[in-house]
């Protein structure tokens, strides 16, 4: 899809389709009512017969508008203007889209960057438009022996009101941003019997070359000398064998010290020896999510050219159970010395990612993001609308709820103080990998801190925002979004 911005109001051009807003009761927004001056009123018309009245989440289709010279004109309903702000900006794209794909437009035009929200500027405006756009025309047919027939729309224009050269800042942002989810939504997508450790730092190579970024791929044995014994227990159960991928971004001077993005990747968690219940297991293909996010990420910020240094670290295994593999009671001792008393197999995510923080030492990190598809817990405390943001300095977990939330991919901070490290107790090892029943998700971020003592450290639960289940299951792409906001927000600084 090829996104362009154009500016001016929108009344003499010749396109497929143009998406004017209306608010809510039949308000025109400015792009509307000049669409309408030289359609003579005929916009007006169509509201007074009662056909739309600018409620969100409708719109209504004209085609052959008269003395217009485009095929079609979409009405697409904002809501209340005095309740209109981000997330009914990113809706009104999104509904406007996944109408027109519908339709035989080739090229459609967008007049949304016009509307007013407050403390947005237009390259957020931008930003968000290319987006939400991708966001809803994405579709995974990787798989498929038939395809679905090619869409007929190539070309998305978003209008601006004037002529504002930032807007094509936040134009590129977003086609990065938009191609690193869709990155991240297609390996979440795809099987476990496609996306295997192997694959992952396949893809990993495959996006170094294209982006010119550093890749390094650690096997078995190589683990095996780091003392990586804890994350070798989890690949026990598997005939695939485990990998540690690392991917350098270079975008500042070498000096400067990187933002270490670690990524949970398992590629099938079928818990282990403590083998999880039938009952959508399938979905136990999207525990390397936190692995997918890395990747997005590092594809956005590559396109981008951001001002910073980021390394990726994934740590990616399966966890299955057989004859090797590890038992309750077995115990391991990580790269960091410390012996981990594994109670339950399927509490696996933390025993690759302890073994992979140790690893982002070596870096000399600003700081380090963990990334990962990690508790069911999560999903109970939180749902798919907020990911758990844990973090051991507080001025770090404020950025990331605010690049969160300026990138409307939110998340959450919970508690990580030491009272929850009790229950981590173990009468045999250092630490036990389980805490309990009681505050799941905190006792997870809880073992993981104590291989984060070295840095500034922030540990990002997905488990309940990576994917969606359903009907409409699929990855969604996030925490790219985040990501890649708070990385805008660090570069060209050091700190
Ligand atoms: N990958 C799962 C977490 C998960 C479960 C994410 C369901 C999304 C949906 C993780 O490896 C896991 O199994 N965690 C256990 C931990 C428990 C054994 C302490 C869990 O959450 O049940
Ligand atoms: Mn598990
Ligand atoms: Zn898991």
């Amino acid at each position: 899809m090829e996104f362009n911005i154009k500016a001016g109001a929108p009344d003499r051009l010749a396109s497929g389709c143009i998406a004017v807003g209306v608010f809510d009761k039949r308000r025109l927004a400015p792009a509307a009512e000049s669409l309408d001056r030289a359609a003579r009123g005929h916009l007006r018309d169509v509201l007074k017969r009662g056909d739309m009245d600018g409620r969100a989440g409708t719109a209504r289709l004209l085609l052959d508008a008269p003395h217009l010279a485009c095929d079609r004109v979409l009405l697409v309903g904002l809501g209340r203007e005095s309740e209109f702000g981000a997330k009914q900006y990113r809706d009104a794209v999104r509904g406007a889209v996944n109408v027109i794909a519908d339709t035989g437009a080739r090229d459609a035009h967008l007049c949304f960057p016009e509307l007013h929200i407050a403390g947005k500027d237009m390259v957020w405006k931008l930003r968000h438009a290319a987006i939400a756009t991708a966001d809803a025309l994405y579709q995974f047919e990787q798989m498929k022996s038939k395809k679905s027939p090619a869409r007929r729309l190539r070309s998305v224009t978003f209008m601006q009101p004037g002529r504002s050269p930032t807007g094509a800042r936040g134009l590129a942002q977003g086609r990065a941003i938009a191609a690193g989810m869709a990155l991240a939504r297609d390996l979440g997508n795809l099987p476990a019997n496609v996306c295997t450790p192997t694959y992952l730092a396949e893809q990993a190579a495959q996006l170094g070359k294209s982006w010119k970024l550093g890749v390094q791929v650690l096997e078995r044995r190589d683990m095996e000398r780091l003392g990586m014994g804890s994350l070798l227990s989890v690949a026990r159960g598997s005939r695939q064998p485990p990998k540690l991928i690392v991917l350098r971004y270079n975008g500042a001077a070498k000096r400067d010290k990187p933002v270490v993005l670690v990524g949970k990747g398992i590629t099938f968690d079928t818990g282990g020896i403590s083998l999880k219940p039938a009952g959508e297991m399938d979905e136990m293909k999207y525990d390397m999510c936190g692995a997918a996010s890395v990747l997005g990420t590092l594809r956005a910020v590559a396109e981008m050219k951001l001002a910073c240094n980021v390394v990726g670290v994934i740590p990616a295994s399966e966890n299955m159970p057989g004859g090797a593999a590890t038992r309750p009671g077995d115990i391991v001792t990580s790269m960091s010395g410390q012996t981990v008393e594994i109670l339950n197999t399927d509490a696996e995510g933390r025993l690759i990612l302890c073994d992979a923080l140790t690893y982002a030492e070596r870096f000399k990190p600003q700081a380090v993001i963990d990334i990962a598809t990690l508790t069911g817990a999560c999903v109970v405390a939180l749902g798919n609308v907020a990911t758990g943001l844990f973090s051991n300095q507080d001025t770090l977990a404020e950025e990331l709820l605010e690049a969160g939330a300026d990138a409307w991919d939110r998340a959450w901070h919970l508690p990580l103080w030491d009272d929850y490290q009790e229950q981590l107790k173990s009468p045999f090892a250092d630490v036990a990998n389980i805490g309990g029943r009681p505050a799941g998700s905190v006792t997870a971020a809880c073992f993981l801190s104590r291989f984060a003592e070295s840095y500034r450290w922030a540990h990002l639960d997905i488990a309940g925002t990576a994917w969606v289940s359903g009907k409409n299951k699929g990855a969604t792409g996030r925490p790219v979004p985040m990501l890649s906001t708070f990385l805008i927000g660090r570069s060209g600084k050091q700190d």
